[in-house]
């Protein structure tokens, strides 16, 4: 079968779907693209308004159209960004229940179509649906990818870079685990400009307290930004087209990608945030790292509440 080159398919066409769409026509990602929503106008009326850059874009798309599951069956790549807000106060385990029942009737329409490329899943809480579309699609693990902590350790990465008075890209800070509150901060990989966050410490440049605030900051900030303009969209739009990139591209670069463990980390049969090499065929290695006992403990009670939230999400 002769594929259409660098299609991509968004299912959800509501903010965070279409700020990736936006992002990714703007970086000239894909050829084409198709979108599918729940309320077919809100696909037509972004399919429209986004066409509207195709004779000023300096790398425009070929097409970029509303469609239906049909859609699917000849794509490389589908970003699934469907299901509900999170509302003022929530957390996003709180949203389980009408987005599982959401993510499995589009694991089934998505498996009915023929579809044998990349997942990319975004919709929240992205652990536990990753894990409910990978187990009702019966896709090969390393081919359904979850937005992970990439975005998590994205905050963390400018927060530190802020203190630190450097450029985000020049840190490498992570945060592992849930896409939510039980997010582990690995300090003990953490490295900025080849030195250890530790030697920072030392040297009296940043402390350990402000670190852990900076953790919690980080973690917090979606609920901050949804306090304050009801929805994050731009950040998670972002991440999304830079792993739709890497992909496409091949890059075979490391993620904190949501991946599925399979005894990584001592721990198995849940998507969650850890290094990953990503490339055109989706995970190629979970990346191990050796983390400290407290680190560990804390990964560990992370991947326990997301069990126990997909236990529910699978009923
Ligand atoms: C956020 C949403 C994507 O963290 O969960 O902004």
């Amino acid at each position: 079968m002769k594929k259409t080159p660098n299609k991509v398919v968004l299912i959800g066409a509501g903010a965070v779907g279409t700020s990736f769409l936006y992002a990714a026509i703007n970086q000239g990602l894909a050829s084409d693209y198709v979108l599918i929503d729940a309320f077919p106008q809100a696909a037509e009326g972004n399919a429209i308004d986004l066409s509207d850059t195709m004779s000023v874009l300096p790398f425009p798309a070929t097409t970029i159209k509303a469609g239906d599951y049909a859609d699917c069956k000849d794509a490389d790549i589908i970003v699934i960004t469907a299901g509900r807000p999170q509302k003022p106060g929530e957390t996003r385990l709180d949203m389980v229940a009408g987005n599982a029942v959401i993510m499995k009737t589009i694991a089934e329409e998505i498996v009915k179509s023929g579809f044998d490329g990349i997942t990319i899943i975004a919709s929240n809480p992205v652990d536990v649906l990753t894990s409910v579309y990978q187990e009702v699609t019966g896709f090969d693990q390393n081919k359904v990818i979850g937005s992970g902590t990439t975005l998590d350790s994205a905050r963390l990465k400018r927060l530190i870079a802020d203190k630190l008075n450097v450029g985000a890209q020049s840190v490498d800070a992570y945060l592992a685990g849930e896409h939510g509150d039980s997010a582990v901060a690995v300090w003990s990989h953490a490295v900025v400009m080849g030195q250890p966050i530790s030697k920072y410490i030392k040297d009296g440049k940043i402390t350990q307290k402000e670190l852990d605030e900076i953790r919690d900051q980080a973690v917090h900030m979606a609920s901050k930004i949804i306090e304050l303009k009801r929805a994050t969209f731009y950040g998670i739009g972002a991440v999304l087209t830079r792993m739709c990139r890497v992909i496409l591209r091949d890059e075979k670069e490391a993620l904190m990608v949501g991946a599925k463990l399979n005894g990584e980390y001592h721990n198995n049969d849940v998507y969650t945030g850890v290094p990953a090499i990503i490339g055109a065929n989706g995970i190629e290695q979970i990346i191990e790292w050796e983390l400290t006992q407290v680190e560990q403990k804390q990964f560990d009670a992370s991947v326990a509440t997301l069990k126990a939230t997909l236990i529910k999400a699978r009923e």
